[in-house]
């Protein structure tokens, strides 16, 4: 599985880890930035990653910025993204059981590493339920 990767300043460090620990689980890494603790624009990172998520290039996305709603809110702006924020690992399971959630999106300033290393092990080995939720994603985009 590919599985493409993008943070703002906020979320570098824990970006750069989370993608040491992905590699050494086995899954194929795109890194969309920034590379670097100098103030930035989350929207510069996100678009990229959301195209190459509608386009197939990649899997699913991860995207890590202070709270998490910056990535979210412009990740949400593309059709074939649905971005979740998830802080805690049940919100990581029903983000991707309930609504599919195509990008998961974490609050850099408010989780430790190691709960982004387990949400984002939650969400990778959750199934989406189908179901109930199918009729209600479907109802998402706008039309
Ligand atoms: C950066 O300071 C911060 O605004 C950004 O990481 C994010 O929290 C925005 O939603």
């Amino acid at each position: 599985m590919k599985i493409g990767i993008c943070s703002d300043h906020a979320g570098v460090e824990y970006k750069a880890k989370l993608i040491s620990y992905l590699l050494g689980k086995g899954y194929e890494v795109v890194n969309f930035g920034t590379d670097s603790e100098d103030s930035c624009d989350y929207a510069d990172f996100a678009h990229p990653l959301a195209n190459a998520v509608e386009k197939g290039e990649v899997d699913k996305g991860i995207a890590i910025c202070g709270t998490g709603n910056g990535m979210a809110i412009t990740l949400n702006h593309h059709q074939g993204i649905r971005a979740g924020l998830a802080w805690g690992t049940e919100i990581g399971r029903l983000v991707k059981a309930h609504n599919d959630a195509n990008v998961l999106v974490m609050p850099a300033r408010f989780i430790s590493y190691r709960m982004v290393v387990n949400i984002t092990r939650t969400w990778l080995n959750t199934e989406f339920e189908g179901g109930r939720h199918e009729r209600r994603i479907a109802k998402i985009p706008v039309k």
